[in-house]
């Protein structure tokens, strides 16, 4: 941190928030809002004076509330810039003859009530998101007594209670007595790995190995004591983490295969009480502890969610940050020109994140040096003579890429090339076809439609899969030899976002007996929500068929990953089976009703181009 701080080429704005990000790849303009600090950090010399004669006293919440700071305060003690700030919530200066004593004793004058918050504009080529995670509350888990026994606390609190920078001075002692404990307990995997609709499925990746630290501490520190860890798994799969792990079973630290249900205090000696199902010995033990450590989980951070909005990302089912791809662009964010490293991505250790780190500003630093970037062929092109400024392709649009139209002044949409990813969501979703798509172009895939109906459409099972995970899933089915049936044949859209309505039903106009839409799973889209979109269409088109008088069932909706060639052959099977209850008659029915329904579709667009045309004389 300080290094970065005293570097010549990197400014670092601390105690700021993002507040907008717009552009795109190699252009994108940033406005940071920077907090006021009230105290000039240039002339501050961190000398305490302010602190010492500030009157107010509240929990410092980097020492987990183990201790207190001063209204005006150094936030850690590695802070950059290490000088001063007033924390206005707390301070009685807000109206200096209330107090004022800090301003009187700074003898360099760097404390000013009225400071504001500054915005500050930057123009980036790239921007590396990193923004960390935040730690899970074992609140719910009631059983374990965290808000009503003292000594119940959590590994974050066990870090502040044995750090020397620490509240006690790295003198280790429990909460209840300030006396030293002797026997410690660890409880593993609180809030993560965890299918009782409490915590999150996930596991947390850090922390056994934290405990494994932690207990090594405790050993180094304190030999006398008596660790015990109660755990489902350890999970020490880092380059010398089984080695640590081995070193504290050695070192006498117990680990008891087996969570504890209950923890309940014994009101005269606080001593902690657990009844353990050890399930390597297949007996309920009991175990009496001073203290017991609740290791808990980590989570996306509790403002994800304008992070996302902000660099236009997606996330995973589990809260965090989605890669563009898993093995092959890691770092990269589905967003050209967005990076990610560390947490906000998934619960990682500290290797993991600066390994991730370097990776990304090594991917920044190739598209920067280039100094242009090329971007894939498959954009979106607007016809501004067929757009009635609708405005729904800026809409659908995951990467903000379409500027919206404006009806009154008649100002058509405009594309930002760059920033296109090519998902073909807006062409799907434009009623006008005012949006074309390169080499997916609308006539091409009718094209092919019609190619595949073209000889016993009857007995042909289309499918429409996207580019990333169901063609992939089919490829898979193949490569696995699975059996599905010869008559499958498949579409690749780059999306299942591009499945336009008028797809489908030329499909059945020529003789479709089924129909299946496949796209990846809903976290899992390439192209951020877009697959949102397929969702919301198929809705539509299902009501518009039961309406018609065609069974729905004639047209599915399957998401099938890339690793799910048996699900994809399992659907092609079961597509088989519907085809063969579909009569010669039905598919007749349906030709018939789409055909009349499309012409009454064109003459009520006559009619009102009529209207609108009669106005306009
Ligand atoms: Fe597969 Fe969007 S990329 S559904």
């Amino acid at each position: 941190m300080m290094d970065v701080g005293r570097h010549p080429r990197i400014e670092m704005m601390t105690y700021s928030e993002v507040e907008a990000v717009s552009g795109f790849v190699g252009n994108f303009h940033v406005t940071v809002r920077k907090k006021a600090r009230y105290v000039d950090p240039s002339q501050c010399t961190s000398c305490a004076e302010c602190a010492n004669i500030c009157p107010v006293a509240v929990p410092d919440e980097y020492q987990q509330g183990f201790s207190s700071r001063k209204a005006i305060y150094i936030p850690y003690p590695q802070a950059v810039p290490s000088s001063y700030i007033l924390d206005m919530d707390n301070c009685l200066g807000n109206n200096p003859i209330a107090c004022g004593k800090c301003a009187d004793v700074c003898e360099k004058d760097c404390i000013d009530y009225d400071d504001q918050d500054e915005l500050v504009s930057l123009e980036v080529g790239v921007i590396i998101a990193a923004t960390g995670m935040d730690v899970y509350d074992p609140t719910e888990y009631d059983e374990y007594g965290y808000t009503r026994f003292e000594n119940v606390i959590t590994s974050m609190e066990f870090e502040r209670l044995i750090c020397a920078g620490g509240p006690t001075d790295g003198h280790f002692m429990r909460p209840s007595d300030r006396q030293l404990p002797q026997r410690i307990g660890f409880i593993q995997c609180v809030g993560s790995r965890s299918r009782d609709g409490r915590g999150n499925p996930y596991c947390s990746n850090i922390c056994c190995m934290n405990t494994v630290k932690d207990t090594l501490l405790l050993c180094d520190h304190y030999p006398g004591i008596e660790t015990k860890v109660f755990y489902m798994d350890i999970r020490a799969f880092g380059k010398g983490f089984e080695d640590l792990y081995m070193r504290s079973k050695e070192e006498g630290v117990k680990y008891i295969r087996g969570i504890p249900g209950e923890v309940v205090e014994d009101p005269e000696t606080r001593s902690l009480h657990l009844i353990v199902d050890n399930t390597t010995t297949g007996k309920l033990e009991e175990h009496e502890l001073d203290m017991l450590v609740l290791s808990q989980g980590v989570i996306p951070r509790q403002d994800g969610d304008s992070i996302k909005k902000l660099l236009t990302l997606s996330t995973t089912s589990d809260g965090f940050i989605m890669e563009s791809h898993p093995k092959l662009k890691p770092v990269d964010a589905p967003t050209k020109g967005v990076y990610i490293a560390g947490c906000l991505e998934g619960p990682k250790d500290v290797k993991e994140s600066v390994t991730q780190a370097g990776a990304a500003a090594a991917r920044a630093s190739i598209l920067l040096n280039a100094g242009k970037t090329k971007i894939e062929a498959i954009t979106s092109q607007i016809d501004n003579e067929q757009c009635n400024f609708c405005g729904i392709c800026s809409t659908v649009c995951p990467y903000n890429a379409i500027l919206a139209p404006d009806r009154k002044t008649k100002k058509a949409p405009v594309l930002i090339q760059a920033a296109c990813a090519g998902c073909g969501a807006c062409a799907a979703e434009c009623a006008q076809d005012a949006i074309v798509m390169r080499h997916f172009r609308d006539e091409q895939l009718m094209a092919q439609i019609e190619a595949i109906l073209a000889v016993e459409p009857h007995k042909h099972l289309l499918t429409f899969a996207c580019n990333w995970c169901s063609y992939a899933g089919g490829d898979n089915a193949g490569t696995s030899r699975l059996q599905y049936p010869t008559t499958s044949r498949l579409i690749r859209t780059m999306c299942s976002g591009r499945v336009d309505q008028k797809f489908i039903y030329h499909a059945f106009k020529h003789g479709a007996p089924i129909v299946l839409v496949s796209g990846c799973h809903f976290s899992d889209c390439h192209y951020i929500d877009a697959v949102h979109w397929t969702q919301k269409r198929m809705d539509r088109i299902w009501n518009k068929l039961d309406k018609l008088g065609i069974r729905p069932d004639r047209l599915r909706l399957e998401w099938i990953s890339a690793a799910e060639g048996q699900k994809f052959a399992k659907v092609m099977r079961e597509m088989e089976g519907i085809v063969q209850q579909v009569t010669p008659e039905e598919i007749e029915f349906t030709m018939k009703v789409l055909a009349e329904d499309e012409a009454n579709s064109k003459k009520k667009a006559a009619k009102k181009a009529e209207k609108k045309a009669e106005v306009a004389i």
